[in-house]
């Protein structure tokens, strides 16, 4: 559908999470008072997974602490594949763009002496990680971000705009170019239906794609659009088989769909354990850090145990936090328990790995651009190298906060000029959204924390088919399950040629860490196929 109206500024911004909004903000301060921004969000601003981050945000805080341990846990649970650089810029600059969080209005728990309260989480040897209202981290931060932005007369917001694709231009040099976004606004307002929005700069931060499984801790907005636009405009993807499951997300039964609630780390970093379904913990032994080794180890535990036993689940035991803590300190997931009639003060709480965050992405390099010019990403979407096989604990919003302060910094240096898009002429199909469950029970089944080459070549079947029932009613709906078949297709081949198990990747045909296999994979669609 040609574009029914055409909206000129200077950066687009996809995305209203924690990323999307720190680099609307972040444009305004260091680009100049007159630059005009779009932030475009496929829902209301605060639907994404930012306001659910319950943990916190890591950072170098606590006296004793140093940017060179942050820097190691991050590499270590990267598993050999976090780019150094990124991990560096990441932990020192992260500091800093806490302390802005702060000066936007984010209100932080504090300890006694008014100081950031700070706990730990898997991985981190280090209590490093700041938490607002007990485990309501993310939804303090978006309140204080949306608030911010909404303030500022110079970003306007444009909710229910569900970005359809890229706008491709070239440079002078010849080189492949972004020029801005086509977009479907569904919402009230003076420009609905099909527009373009042409950008000197698009800045993609639409987060993750954990809708592409079963269960997962993502809402349901989660499907992976900005990655898939990225990928048919011909961005590089990196690392889209490392695909985190958390260890700990509460139990609903086999039949559960969807969202699942999240049962933070940080209950076991208070001092929770884990046990299985005779209370016997089962991580001492297997790591140092027993119940906070890194995530993928605890996860992977935790499969072992629920294999071994023949259950869909184990337990968190916090008890022995008490009610007082587990009303200041864990609200959130008091509720979630208590709805589902679990009492965590008396009840061992039923946990099972779920989808939760995705390492890889749209490569980016140090200052957030693509190979793309004028295409730019952070959070979620991009991958920056700092997460390596296996994300950290609670180094998310990090990264989308200093990512997106880096690409306005660049921005600010060397603003791209404003292109002339090209005539569009690919040929565009929605897949029928009545694929989305067969899509996501494939993708849990043959590629999710355990794969071998089996499933992944069932699932890659599965999948082909699956993409031949097209529709040609175009809408939300289709738009998404379109980009989700796009993203899981990508995940797939990746997941298939990653013949090794490593941080978030565990293949029981491929059981080992493989020294030749300490690369990264790169995926790009070319003329509609994927290389
Ligand atoms: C959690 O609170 O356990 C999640 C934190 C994260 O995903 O980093």
């Amino acid at each position: 559908e040609p574009p029914g109206w055409v909206r000129e500024v200077d950066v687009v911004v996809v995305g209203s999470g924690v990323a999307g909004l720190t680099a609307a903000l972040e444009c305004r301060e260091r680009m100049g008072r007159e630059t005009r921004v779009m932030v475009v969000t496929k829902d209301v601003v605060a639907a994404g997974s930012t306001r659910w981050a319950q943990g916190g945000i890591a950072s170098v805080q606590a006296e004793g602490d140093t940017v060179a341990e942050h820097v190691t846990d991050t590499l270590v649970a990267g598993a050999g594949l976090c780019e150094p650089a990124a991990v560096e810029v990441l932990v020192s600059e992260g500091p800093d763009e806490v302390a802005t969080l702060v000066e936007r209005g984010t209100q932080f728990d504090l300890d006694a002496a008014g100081r950031l309260a700070l706990t730990r989480e898997g991985g981190h040897h280090r209590n490093r990680i700041a938490h607002a209202g007990g485990d309501a981290t993310g939804a303090e931060i978006e309140r204080a971000l949306v608030a911010t932005v909404k303030a500022d007369p110079g970003i306007e917001i444009v909710e229910q705009a569900l970005v359809l694709d890229l706008l491709q231009a070239v440079t002078e040099d010849g080189a492949p170019a972004v020029a801005g976004i086509t977009l479907h606004v569904l919402g009230e307002g003076s420009r609905q239906g099909v527009g373009a929005v042409r950008a000197r700069a698009v800045v993609l931060a639409t987060g993750g794609i954990g809708q592409i499984y079963a269960v997962t801790t993502n809402p349901p907005v989660s499907t992976g659009d900005g990655v898939a636009a990225a990928l048919r405009a011909g961005a590089r993807l990196r690392d889209v088989e490392f695909i985190q499951f958390h260890p700990t997300v509460l139990f609903l039964g086999t039949g559960a769909r969807g969202q699942l609630p999240l049962v933070s780390e940080a209950v076991r970093g208070e001092g929770g354990l884990l046990v299985n379904s005779v209370g016997e913990r089962f991580m001492v032994g297997q790591h140092e850090l027993a119940e906070l080794a890194p995530r993928d180890v605890v996860a992977k535990a935790i499969m072992k145990e629920m294999a071994r036993e023949g259950s869909d689940h184990v337990y968190v035991d916090g008890r022995m936090l008490g009610e007082e803590t587990w009303r200041v300190r864990f609200p959130t997931i008091l509720h979630s328990c208590r709805v589902a009639g679990i009492d965590p003060v008396t009840d061992l709480i039923p946990v099972a790995p779920a989808a939760h965050y995705f390492c890889g992405g749209v490569e980016t390099d140090l200052e957030g651009a693509t190979n793309l010019a004028g295409l730019y990403a952070c959070g979620e979407v991009a991958s920056s190298g700092v997460h390596g096989a296996n994300r950290l604990a609670s180094n998310s919003l990090l990264e989308g906060l200093v990512f997106a302060a880096r690409i306005a910094g660049s921005l600010a240096r060397d603003l791209p000029p404003l292109r002339e898009p090209l005539d569009d002429d690919r040929e565009g199909w929605l897949v029928d959204p009545a694929v989305v469950p067969a899509l996501q029970r494939t993708m849990s089944r043959d590629c999710g924390g355990l794969r071998n080459a089996t499933g992944l070549d069932r699932a890659a079947s599965s999948l082909d088919r699956l993409a031949g029932r097209r529709t040609t009613e175009p809408g939300l709906a289709a738009w998404e399950a379109t980009n989700l078949l796009c993203v899981a297709v990508a995940v797939l081949s990746s997941a298939g040629r990653r013949e090794e198990s490593r941080g978030a990747h565990w293949r029981d045909d491929f059981g080992e860490r493989r020294e030749s296999w300490q690369r990264h994979l790169v995926v790009q669609s070319e003329d509609g196929r994927l290389v």
